[in-house]
């Protein structure tokens, strides 16, 4: 049985190269990320290909960020291509979420994305926002929250504190996870799978530990081995 709290990040360039690490890593992974790029130059081809070699579920990494209509109808074509998970940006606004959350009903699960780790305090006042990157991140969850959005997309580190503040409802989703060891690369803030669940994070998303790890097979034991109870 995959494991659903586990999912697999396919930052690939191609549909075949996705397909491949479904195939590789079968029944280690309960969900099957597709990102921006993935779909920039794939389409809807690769959410059917990643499905039919046997991912129990997709989710679609597009941080949609546009009027109420336009993302809600976007949101219902997605949900006719079978995404059970889809990002959407909080900075669209609450009417924009709300508008997003009455589409996906509990067809499809959506996650708020609340302030990017690339932005810091400095760009965040360069955007108009006068507040520091955790304020706004709870601001923003809360809106989503409050605007039907049930999931949110965190650090392992902002897990624990949006579980104290928010209770234990929000679906939370957190990138940014490294084996005991292995390479951070451009994370900053990186946890380990066990204590990112004892955090209280739902969902990792897990990348280069496997994609980029010299013996991917050993790395899935290494996960695994981690979360034993
Ligand atoms: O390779 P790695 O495990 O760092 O991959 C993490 C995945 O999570 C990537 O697909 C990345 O786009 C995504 N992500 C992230 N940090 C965020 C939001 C999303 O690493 N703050």
């Amino acid at each position: 049985m995959s494991d659903s709290r586990l999912c697999l990040a396919l930052d690939v360039p191609t549909t075949r190269d996705a397909t491949e690490w479904v195939a590789r890593t079968r029944g280690a992974f309960g969900v099957y990320k597709i990102g921006l790029e993935l779909f920039c130059a794939e389409g809807r081809e690769v959410i059917d290909a990643v499905r039919a070699a046997g991912a129990p579920a997709i989710f679609l990494d597009l941080k949609l960020h546009d009027i109420p209509r336009t993302v809600s109808r976007s949101v219902g074509r997605l949900v006719e291509l079978g995404v059970d998970y889809l990002t959407i940006h909080t900075g669209g606004g609450g009417s924009m979420m709300e508008a997003a959350a009455e589409t996906a009903g509990d067809r499809l699960r959506l996650l708020g994305v609340t302030v990017l780790t690339s932005l810091d305090e400095q760009e965040l006042s360069g955007v108009g926002v006068a507040m520091t990157p955790a304020a706004a991140v709870l601001k923003r969850a809360r809106l989503a929250i409050d605007s039907g959005v049930t999931g949110l997309v965190c650090s392992a580190q902002e897990a624990a504190r949006l579980r104290d503040d928010l209770g234990a409802a929000p679906y939370l989703v957190t990138p940014g996870i490294r084996l005991a060891g292995s390479a951070t690369g451009d994370q900053k803030r990186v946890m380990t799978p066990a204590r990112a669940i004892a955090a209280g994070a739902d969902l990792l998303v897990i990348g280069r530990t496997i994609t980029a790890a010299d013996d991917p097979e050993r790395a899935l034991r290494d996960l695994a081995d981690d979360l034993r109870p």
